[in-house]
């Protein structure tokens, strides 16, 4: 059983329903699974909420130290950290600045961006005001005289030109505006998979795949809608209502102060609007959020599902995130939609009431034609930047809270630095020594206690025990994936606290239970373990793990592409590949947890002698079930409950009579 699965199957009961009983039992068998009774409306949005809790979880491991502490994420208190980097911007400010830095490289192209916004909204005001003089001089002269074709077709080309010259800004606006967002997405996604490199096994063991990949994709996408479009619009938005005002108030005062009446009104109902649609949005973020871990499980999982006929439990959990996702997504695009019509109304209202008293003007007080038809037109366009504005609030929210989500990852507490005076071992001999060794997880759960024991260099130290014992905890503590809270691990007598990561890890090669291949050639696959190995010793390395055959049976041998994690071989000829590996790095210390658990026992066999050069002059410690494997070992240590029960070899163990002996006898199972 593989790590995630285990996890799954202990910690978290996936894919059983919560309340166990007779659901849970009926989960265990194809008839009847799913279908549980019907649901009163209460129940399922409680189911629902449980769900989304589930599927949509927050960056910060429980109880994980970093940066993003409670307080500075609202409401997180003692209770569960989950959940709350999502939806709304917490600290606008702060990520708002942290943003701006990654424009800072680009600040010229900024400033010739926001130039020619300038001039694009320059001539779109000056277009518009234009029509005054054209109207009171060519086509309807106050003096009362006939209109001037000539004249006006002449003004009208001089119209074109300025129309023309902000056309060309606004497409240079465009331009210059995708070339910066573009190159600071670069960055936050450069940084952010930088990060994630340096981020050590406990968060990727604590934190959901499909949340975190959404962070990649969805969220920096809106933070790049948001620096390509938006601050754009909002600039450009502004300075148009600046110009606006200005022109209407130089055309005519009075009129000026109908359109000034209705504004405040406008943005009142567009802020009561907004505010509706920003709450909506940050619930349909989260619904999102757990629909796509919904689906990626799933499909990570598919057939496990299908093996335990879950679908039906599948579709229905399905079902409810689904509904939930539609709700709020309706609820957040209905007010996000409504904003357009109710200002468009409230716009309209303005308008008629400017044309009435503009008219009467006109009449009584000798306000010129030109002038109301300008103003109309101002008086339209005036609420299209206040619209503009107030729709885009709502997506400023939405990359505010997308960034916020991937700074939450960038703020993770890194794996902790090497210490100062870290050490390098070159080379590194490979005597190690654990020392009263107590570990857990969990702080509070001890998983390993008083572990202690010694290997010299050359020396093969096997680990058996049943599924749990800790054994694959242990090969975790000694390449550091996780810090040990008592006594030490030294090799070469350095604690390994003190020697550099990279130093401690380059001397390591691992075969991990769980295999995993990258896409690429087999060829690469198996130099990944060390990457100046020449193609001769590649195949060394494949003959080395009885790999070589199978791989000369593939289609293009060594350059046979493999895909998904090797989805095109057989799990014994992933582990094989993954032996192979391990094979061809140069380590003085080799770590194999059920390495050939998958491999049938004659191929084993037929490995075991590959495995024999393999393991010479190194210090080896294996993790086998079929103890035939371990027989040969220098110790043998029998793991129970965290704990070394027996040691020895295998004769001193068989004498023992102990568990040792029950298990290699078959006297009594593993329990
Ligand atoms: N990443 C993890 N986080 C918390 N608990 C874990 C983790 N990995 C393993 N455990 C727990 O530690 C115990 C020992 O697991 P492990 O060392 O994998 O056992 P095994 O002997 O089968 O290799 C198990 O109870 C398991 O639930
Ligand atoms: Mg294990």
């Amino acid at each position: 059983m593989s790590r995630e699965e285990q996890l799954k199957t202990e910690g978290q009961p996936v894919l059983k329903p919560e309340k166990g009983g007779a659901e849970g039992v009926k989960a265990a068998g194809c008839k009847g699974a799913g279908r549980p009774g019907e649901e009163t409306a209460g129940e399922r949005s409680a189911r629902a909420e449980r769900l989304k809790r589930r599927y949509g979880r927050a960056v910060s491991p429980k109880g994980g130290p970093g940066p993003m502490g409670p307080g500075r994420h609202g409401p997180g208190g003692p209770g569960r950290q989950r959940a709350m980097a999502k939806g709304t911007p917490k600290n606008s400010r702060a990520t708002v600045k942290r943003l701006l830095a990654y424009l800072n490289e680009d600040k010229a192209k900024m400033g010739l961006a926001f130039f020619c916004v300038i001039v694009n909204t320059a001539a779109s005001l000056a277009g518009s005001y234009m029509l005054r003089p054209i109207i009171n001089r060519y086509i309807v002269p106050v003096d009362g005289s006939r209109g001037d074709a000539a004249g006006l077709a002449r003004a009208l080309m001089v119209m074109a030109l300025v129309y023309l010259a902000g056309v060309l800004a606004n497409y240079a606006q465009a331009k210059v505006m995708l070339t910066v967002a573009q190159s600071a997405l670069l960055k936050i996604r450069n940084d952010l998979f930088t990060k994630m490199q340096t981020l050590p096994v406990r968060f990727y063991d604590t934190n959901n795949n499909g949340d975190l990949m959404s962070r990649f994709t969805n969220d920096v996408d809106t933070v790049g809608q948001m620096l390509s479009n938006t601050l754009v619009q909002l600039f450009s938005g502004a300075l148009s209502i600046i110009g606006t005002l200005g022109l209407m108030l130089y055309t005519n005062v009075y009129l000026t102060v109908i359109t000034v009446v209705m504004v405040p009104v406008m943005m009142k109902a567009g802020g009561a609007v907004a505010r509706r649609s920003q709450k909506y949005f940050g619930a349909q973020q989260t619904s999102l959020g757990a629909v796509n871990g919904y689906v990626e499980e799933t499909v990570t999982g598919q057939k496990v599902v299908k093996v335990f006929c879950h679908e039906d439990i599948a579709r229905e959990e399905f079902a409810i995130l689904n509904r939930d996702l539609r709700d709020n997504q309706i609820r957040a695009q209905f007010f996000g939609g409504i904003m357009g019509p109710v200002m468009g109304n409230l716009s309209q209202i303005n308008y008629s009431l400017t044309a009435c008293i503009g008219g009467i003007l006109c009449i009584w007080k000798n306000f010129d034609v030109g002038g109301l038809t300008v103003f109309l037109n101002f008086s339209r366009q005036f609420s299209r930047p206040i619209n503009e504005i107030s729709m885009q609030v709502s997506n400023v929210f939405s990359a505010l809270a997308g960034a916020e989500r991937v700074f939450a990852v960038m703020d993770e507490a890194p794996e902790q630095a090497d210490d100062r005076d870290a050490v390098t071992l070159t080379p590194m001999e490979g005597h190690v020594v654990l020392d009263r060794v107590s570990f857990g997880y969990d702080p509070d759960k001890v998983i390993l206690k008083d572990i202690s024991l010694y290997a010299k260099p050359g020396q093969k130290i096997a680990f058996v025990g049943s599924t749990g014992a800790g054994k694959t905890t242990i090969t975790n503590l000694l390449n550091r994936f996780y810090d040990i809270q008592a006594g030490s691990i030294t090799i070469d007598g350095v604690d390994i606290r003190h020697l550099s990561r990279e130093n401690l890890r380059k001397n390591i090669a691992m075969v991990l239970q769980d295999t995993h291949l990258f896409t690429g050639s087999v060829r690469e696959n198996i130099r990944y373990g060390r990457l100046d190995a020449t193609d001769e010793e590649v195949v060394q390395a494949a003959k080395t793990a009885s790999a070589h055959s199978f791989i000369m049976r593939l289609p293009k041998g060594y350059d046979t592409m493999l895909e998904g994690d090797g989805a095109n071989l057989s799990q014994g000829q992933r582990q094989l590949l993954n032996i192979a590996r391990a094979a061809v790095s140069k380590a003085p210390i080799l770590i194999l947890d059920e390495a050939t658990s998958s491999v049938d026992t004659r191929t084993e066999k037929h490995i075991e002698h590959g495995m024999d050069r393999l393991m010479a002059n190194r210090t080896t410690f294996v993790i086998a079930h079929r103890l035939s494997t371990v027989r040969n070992a220098n110790a043998i240590m029998v793991l129970e409950h965290g704990e070394i029960m027996e040691r020895g070899d295998h004769e001193e163990l068989l004498e023992m009579k102990g568990r040792y002996y029950e298990l290699y006898t078959g006297v009594k199972e593993l329990d």
